[in-house]
């Protein structure tokens, strides 16, 4: 045997990889069930559902003649992956000082000196941006409580309902964080009481009034100071009018600067305080269920008042939301609607953002001063590890695999029987390292952050049978470069898939799992 530099070289690059894997920490993971005994319920293909501000669906969806391509393209690659559209609620604050005029054009906004709207007047032609998205997206209807005018909401939901069709409509909303009106469109005395009394008044007379099935209404949809638990027991269920109840969930904000000084990626991107914070919901989703009714979180993203620049537009978005959606359906929240838009001047007079899109977008349907040509950010591929975790089956269940001694190490495993016969073991296992792994992470400091797990145990026995892997990565959890975030290889900034597609396998047995990272082992 000679000492060719060559060989030399060999020798050398595999001391540095065990050098590598040495430091890189060993998780055992307790043992995952072959059948999903303790498993979430039946997940929703639609899990991942958008929330987009009403006055703002035009410009993402464009109309008829000038359909906005990049949403196109995006909402395809998940239906690609789940078989169906994902719901879509054109809503937020904007739908309460809307109306509807059979003489308008598309969108009318009567917007204040310093850009914010204070009406939105819509036309037929609103509707073209429904067309944008698949036949198969169901479309969450809400019209406006807050003005205090039922004609106002009669007649949107007549046209809505003759526009859209019953087929594509998920539910009814009144309304948009009616805990919010106190002092503002009610008299300062308003409570939850108060909500469901005319909540029940007007579902009965709308009921009546358009020969509404049972069952119809998406109720609640609190932000902040009313709960699903509290309108139950005032008797918002006892006319059948319920079918969904839903919460609206965020988790920081850049509202006012107090909560504007913890809305760091730390802080964000982080297992404990994700898992922490759904839970708060599980009474309600109880109470939901023993009702039964679905809960859902009708709208949400990670940091309100429209995100906040360097933090939300950054890879670590993509954590977040990956890790909150697995999450969600764990805990049996039905659907989660991504909230997408642009600064809303009139929310909060101490927020910190400035008008333009929103900095937690997953995309930027136009051109803009802040973000440049029309292109996806880098945590829409966290859409992609969701998808394709769901499946395309309306069987599968998830179930968090607790691994105590890495808190920042998120698993999950999801059964699916049309994809592994049940009682057979987990036909993907989800993996998230929440672990800081920054741009100017050092080698070393990177190996510190990766975990290698072991997953032999769970490929499919019988000759020749092996796991694949994907991986959702990015040079780093502060990384705003949308080219740089990928899923198995490819980047999505322009809508499509950009590079060559890298399907990893299991390395004897094990996978490694970078800080900022997670991968996808279908068996
Ligand atoms: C992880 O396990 C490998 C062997 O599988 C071992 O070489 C390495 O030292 C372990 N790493 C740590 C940090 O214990
Ligand atoms: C099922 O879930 C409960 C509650 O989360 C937990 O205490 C229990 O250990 C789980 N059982 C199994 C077999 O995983
Ligand atoms: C459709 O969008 C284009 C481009 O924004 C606009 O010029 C046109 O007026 C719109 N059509 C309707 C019917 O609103
Ligand atoms: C719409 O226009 C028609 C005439 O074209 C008029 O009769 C009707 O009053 C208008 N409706 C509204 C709501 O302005
Ligand atoms: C209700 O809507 C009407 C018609 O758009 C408007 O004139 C009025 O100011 C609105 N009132 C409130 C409280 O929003
Ligand atoms: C529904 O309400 C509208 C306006 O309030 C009224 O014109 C119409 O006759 C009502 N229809 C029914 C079936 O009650
Ligand atoms: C979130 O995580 C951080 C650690 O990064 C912790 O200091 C903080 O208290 C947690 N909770 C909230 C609400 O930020
Ligand atoms: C965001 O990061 C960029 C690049 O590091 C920097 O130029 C910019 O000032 C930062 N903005 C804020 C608000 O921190
Ligand atoms: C990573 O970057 C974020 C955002 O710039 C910063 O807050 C955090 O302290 C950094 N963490 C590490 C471990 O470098
Ligand atoms: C595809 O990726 C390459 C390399 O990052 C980049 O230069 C190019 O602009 C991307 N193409 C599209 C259509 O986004």
């Amino acid at each position: 045997m000679s000492f060719t530099p060559g060989y030399l070289l060999q020798t050398l690059t595999l001391a540095l990889l065990l050098s590598s894997v040495q430091a890189s920490q060993n998780v055992s993971l307790p043992h995952i069930s072959s059948s999903p005994t303790n498993a979430s319920q039946v997940i929703d293909p639609r899990l991942a559902s958008f929330s987009m501000e009403f006055s703002y669906l035009p410009t993402f969806g464009g109309n008829k003649t000038h359909p906005n391509v990049l949403t196109q393209e995006l909402m395809q690659r998940l239906v690609e992956r789940t078989g169906v559209g994902p719901d879509v609620r054109p809503g937020g604050i904007t739908i309460d000082s809307s109306i509807y005029s059979p003489n308008a054009s598309a969108l009318e906004l009567d917007m204040s000196p310093s850009g914010g709207i204070y009406r939105t007047t819509y036309g037929p032609a609103w509707f073209e941006s429904l067309d944008v998205f698949s036949d198969s997206s169901p479309i969450v209807v809400t019209v406006n409580l807050g003005n205090d005018t039922i004609s106002i909401a009669r007649d949107q939901l007549a046209t809505h309902i003759k526009t859209i069709g019953w087929s594509r409509i998920r539910a009814l909303e009144l309304g948009n964080e009616a805990d919010h009106y106190a002092g503002n469109q009610r008299p300062s005395t308003w409570g939850s009481a108060d909500y469901t009394a005319q909540y029940l008044g007007w579902t009965s007379f709308l009921t009546r009034n358009l020969s509404l099935p049972t069952h119809i209404f998406q109720a609640a949809g609190f932000a902040d100071f009313w709960s699903v638990k509290e309108v139950i027991g005032e008797g918002i269920t006892t006319t059948n009018t319920v079918k969904v109840f839903s919460q609206h969930t965020y988790q920081y904000s850049t509202c006012d600067p107090a909560r504007n000084a913890i809305a760091t990626l730390p802080n964000l991107v982080n297992h404990r305080n994700i898992t922490s914070f759904l839970d708060q919901w599980k009474p309600h989703i109880a109470a939901a269920k023993q009702a039964g009714a679905e809960f859902v979180v009708g709208e949400y993203n990670s940091v309100s008042c429209s995100g906040k620049e360097n933090v939300t537009n950054t890879f670590g978005q993509a954590l977040w939301l990956a890790d909150t959606v697995l999450y969600g359906a764990v805990i049996d929240i039905s659907r989660l609607y991504l909230h997408q838009g642009a600064t809303l001047v009139l929310q909060s007079s101490t927020q910190a953002n400035t008008p333009g899109f929103s900095w937690y977008d997953q995309w930027y349907p136009t051109t803009s001063d802040r973000f440049g040509d029309p292109h996806a950010g880098p945590s829409f591929v966290a859409l992609l590890l969701i998808t394709e975790a769901v499946g395309s089956s309306t069987k599968s269940q998830i179930a968090l695999i607790p691994t105590p001694a890495f808190p920042q190490l998120a698993v999950y495993a999801i059964w699916d029987p049309t994809a592994r016969p049940s009682r057979d073991g987990p036909a993907r296992i989800a993996i998230l390292n929440l672990a800081t792994r920054n741009v100017t992470a050092t080698p070393e400091q990177v190996d510190e952050e990766s975990v290698v797990l072991d997953l032999g145990g769970y490929v499919r026995k019988g000759k020749g049978r092996s796991a694949t892997v994907k991986r959702m990565t990015s040079t780093g959890l502060d990384a705003t470069d949308a080219g740089a975030a990928t899923w198995a290889g490819q980047s999505y900034e322009s809508g499509k898939a950009n590079g060559t597609l890298v399907v990893e396998g299991l390395s004897a047995g094990k996978v490694t799992v970078k800080g900022s990272e997670g991968v996808l082992v279908f068996f």
